[in-house]
């Protein structure tokens, strides 16, 4: 059984007043998420991903098209104790401390006052918001609010967890503990959802990843299998290169561009043709020493520039008036 499957899943919205047309936010979407992954759904704004998870939450109806979360139709009561979401805004009673907030949403789920301290402790600490529990939500951060969001969406150690942009509002130190949160979840055995306008959020976390442009699926599967995305090249950043050393590699044509940063400090351009440890143990022989190396490979962004340059269209569906 799988956590979650679409079959062309679609949604139209009206616009505009005078005469209202249908605007196509999601096209056919079909996918399959398998239980125990953590499945990346990428795309830039306004490509459909708060659609589809909307969808999912049954907060919007599609205009045709299907899912199921682990095996039943969404909507279905007995499912929606085991998924957790977390929306893409997340609004919460102000006046309410944290630790308040999520001892009301315990309460929903029927858990007992001992449990619900239990918990309410345990996930605070886990989200990285401890100390501030008795704080006000007013007086909180947009990021310390994604934090409640996030702890807010576990609560009831969901089987399959929703995320809707978890790092936005989060700064770099923010981003790497809910990746953390999120392995941690997998590592429980959880299926994690979640949707990002960032590649980098999804690179090093997910198992697949599903991406989206104007409301259509244009790639799914492993990032690293994904054309788009394979390594161009690579990055290799030394200290102590001399110039002879450099103007050596650089005639052997294995240096495709050499950009300097400081004092024999270099950042280095190696075509895929060339295999970088080579280049590095000769570059060594020679005195440098490594700072960094990095494979190239085509931004997300780069890659939805070009999907719609590629293939400019109109997202109506024309108005037969
Ligand atoms: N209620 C709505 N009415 C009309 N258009 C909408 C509505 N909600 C979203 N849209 C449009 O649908 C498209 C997809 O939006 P959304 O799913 O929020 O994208 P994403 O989450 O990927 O940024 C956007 O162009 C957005 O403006
Ligand atoms: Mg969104």
């Amino acid at each position: 059984m799988d956590a979650i499957r679409t079959e062309a899943l679609t949604k139209h919205y009206r616009v505009g007043f005078w005469r209202p047309r249908p605007y196509v936010a999601l096209d056919a979407l079909t996918l399959e998420v398998r239980q125990g992954e953590v499945f990346g759904f990428l795309g830039p704004n306004g490509a459909g991903k708060t659609t589809t998870l909307k969808l999912l939450m049954q907060l919007i109806y599609p205009t045709s098209g299907r899912a199921e979360i682990l095996g039943r139709p969404v909507g279905d009561v007995a499912v929606r104790r085991r998924i957790g979401y977390l929306p893409e805004n997340p609004y919460f009673y102000d006046y309410l401390t944290a630790e308040e907030l999520l001892d009301y949403f315990a309460s929903l789920f029927g858990y007992a006052a001992a449990e619900r301290r239990r918990r309410v402790a345990s996930l605070l600490d886990e989200v990285g918001i401890g100390a501030e529990r008795r704080l006000q939500l007013r007086k909180f951060s947009k990021g310390m609010l994604q934090r409640v969001g996030i702890a807010q969406a576990i609560l009831n150690d969901p089987e399959v967890v929703f995320f809707d942009e978890p790092m936005s509002g989060l700064d770099p130190l923010g981003r790497r503990e809910v990746r953390q949160l999120i392995l941690r979840l997998r590592d429980r055995g959880g299926t994690v959802f979640f949707s990002s306008h960032v590649l980098s959020d999804a690179e090093t976390l997910c198992s697949r990843v599903a991406i989206l442009a104007e409301g259509r699926l244009v790639a799914s599967g492993h990032l690293s299998n994904l054309l788009a995305f394979q390594v161009r090249g690579w990055e290799l950043v030394v200290t102590g290169l001399t110039e002879a050393a450099l103007e050596r590699a650089t005639t052997l044509g294995h240096i495709a561009r050499a950009t300097p940063l400081g004092a024999q400090h270099y950042a280095l351009e190696l075509p895929i043709t060339v295999a970088p440890d080579g280049v590095l143990s000769e570059l060594t022989a020679c005195g440098a020493r490594l700072v960094s190396l990095t494979p190239v490979r085509e931004t997300l962004e780069d890659y939805f520039v070009r999907q719609v340059a590629d293939a400019p269209r109109e997202r109506g569906l024309g108005t037969g008036t």
